[in-house]
């Protein structure tokens, strides 16, 4: 592969495990305000990103390419509100979008199709990722953070469970 392309896609990996730690803190402050509900909603987010870092891990592997495991910077942990966690959550994940475009300019430009197809999955991912904090953002706003409604948006963030997506 192009070794570009593999640095991308090696730094990639250490930004969907830096993305778990981030969920993992923002669950740890749901539960710290009593949002048991979407401590879990969280949780399961931080599964997924375990699961997006893994993706890009074993793809590299079965390219016959070298995986770089490196640290990264400890995630923000202090937020004022679970409006606030959650448009940092969704402002991450634009970032997220534009690193995973990168990776798809970097695959096309030096005529990878086997990683312009691998990267198609993850071009998806990020619409479905950013509508989610989309929605969660405007339910939230919609009742406020205390009161009846949250019980209910909370009951309901309680419900999410982590499936990993069938391969492709
Ligand atoms: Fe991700």
């Amino acid at each position: 592969m192009d070794k570009k392309l593999v640095d991308e896609i090696n730094l990639q990996i250490k930004y969907e495990f830096f993305s778990s730690h981030l969920y993992l803190a923002m669950a740890a402050f749901a539960n710290s305000r009593n949002f048991d509900g979407f401590e879990n909603w969280f949780k399961v987010q931080r599964d997924e990103e375990v699961f997006h870092a893994m993706k890009f891990y074993t793809y590299l592997l079965d390219r016959g390419e070298e995986v770089i495991i490196t640290g990264f910077d400890n995630p923000k942990t202090d937020y004022k509100s679970l409006t606030e966690a959650l448009e940092y959550a969704l402002n991450h994940e634009g970032f997220v979008t534009s690193r995973i475009n990168l990776l798809m300019d970097v695959a096309t430009e030096v005529k990878d199709y086997a990683a312009i197809q691998f990267l198609q999955w993850f071009i998806n991912e990020q619409v479905e990722e950013e509508d989610n904090f989309r929605n969660l953002i405007g339910k939230v706003k919609m009742v406020g953070e205390t009161g009846e409604g949250i019980f209910h948006i909370d009951l309901e963030a309680a419900k999410r469970i982590f499936t990993p997506p069938a391969a492709v």
